[in-house]
């Protein structure tokens, strides 16, 4: 496993973290058992990153992290392992419409109350990074959240301070890392969502903030298994993800991006994730990880060698503007 400095914080982030949605809910069903022996394996094998979330299962996961930090501890494997949460926004439209008050989706008591909740079930007394789970640039001009954040990191129940990007516009968390509000930012890019190398990854390095690339494989479509005939549980998000035609159309996609890796040595789940790496601004890109066997293949991809600048260039045309209509479906 290779390390990397977390922007200017001082922590040395293995490359591959660890993603903790699926092990939480919303991916249909998953055992704990699994869960439990796929985050013990990450950590043996050198991760040191997890991130997860109040809302992974109302605190399942964040509960099986803490057991499985429980007893590595008894166990005198304790070696530090840094974990990351977010804090939801009060109830209400997701992503925030812009029409949302920052101080009505986040306010002051109820992140108080929220984050002691994390404290509770990750059973630490200091959060090492807390994120706003969701975010818009409705309320860029005057952030008042982090106002809250940077009070309780001064109390000392929080060590550092994100935001987590909304689904639809990763462009919008620009303005606070200028303005200095976060210490990190989890964004989405990968092989289709390749617009924060416009400008937000740069802006990042530039000030010195750590990036966390989230959804490396598009919630799976990047490891080219699916096929137009895959069809997910009911209880699985992506049974909505890629409702109607979009699972095919994504498939055709990923296809185009096998053509391209053929005779590259890199599977497409090693390519998904080195082409996110071979960014500098990045400090550690989480793929969800829901086994063993998915542990040792995602641990397994830092020790890679970085892909060929030739390689990375062809890739680049898989950028892939879902949102914009003009070009027809
Ligand atoms: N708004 C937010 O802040 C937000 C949103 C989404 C995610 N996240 C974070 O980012 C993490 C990563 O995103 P994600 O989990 O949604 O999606 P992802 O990393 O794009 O996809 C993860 C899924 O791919 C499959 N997989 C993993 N490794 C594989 C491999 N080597 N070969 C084949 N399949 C593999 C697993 O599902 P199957 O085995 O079932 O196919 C796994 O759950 C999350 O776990 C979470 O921590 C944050």
């Amino acid at each position: 496993m290779q390390y990397r400095t977390f922007g200017k914080h001082g922590l040395d982030c293995s490359e591959i973290g660890f993603g903790a949605w699926a092990i939480g809910g919303a991916w249909g069903a998953q055992a704990d058992t699994d869960s439990l022996a796929a985050l013990h394996r990450a950590l043996d094998l050198g991760c040191n990153f997890i991130d997860t979330a109040a809302g992974y299962g109302d605190g399942r996961s964040e509960r099986l992290i803490a057991q499985v930090l429980r007893e590595r501890a008894e166990a005198g494997r304790d070696d530090p392992v840094f974990v990351a949460t977010k804090t939801p926004p009060t109830a209400g439209s997701w992503p925030p419409s812009p029409y949302d008050k920052a101080e009505e989706r986040y306010p002051e008591s109820y992140l108080r109350a929220n984050i002691a909740e994390r404290l509770e079930c990750l059973g630490t007394d200091k959060i090492d990074l807390l994120q706003l789970h969701t975010w818009t640039r409705a309320w860029n001009r005057n952030p008042t959240p982090f106002k809250v954040l940077r009070a309780l990191q001064r109390e000392g129940h929080i060590g550092l301070i994100g935001v987590s990007t909304p689904e639809h516009d990763q462009n919008s968390v620009i303005d606070l890392i200028r303005g200095g509000w976060v210490d990190s930012v989890q964004l989405i890019y990968n092989l289709f969502e390749q617009e924060p190398a416009a400008e937000l990854l740069d802006v990042a390095r530039e000030h010195g903030v750590g990036v966390i690339v989230r959804v490396a494989f598009d919630e799976g479509s990047l490891t080219g298994k699916f096929t137009v005939l895959t069809r997910f549980p009911e209880d699985d998000f992506r049974s909505q993800y890629f409702a109607g035609d979009r699972l095919s159309r994504t498939v055709v996609r990923a296809d185009r991006i096998r053509h391209d890796l053929d005779g590259s040595g890199y599977t497409m789940p090693q390519a998904a994730l080195k082409f996110v790496l071979a960014h500098p601004a990045v400090s550690t890109v989480i793929p969800g990880i829901r086994n063993v066997a998915q542990a040792e293949a995602n641990c397994a991809v830092s020790d890679l060698p970085a892909m060929p600048d030739k390689l990375l260039h062809q890739l680049h045309r898989h950028n892939w503007r879902r949102s914009f209509w003009y070009g027809g479906k």
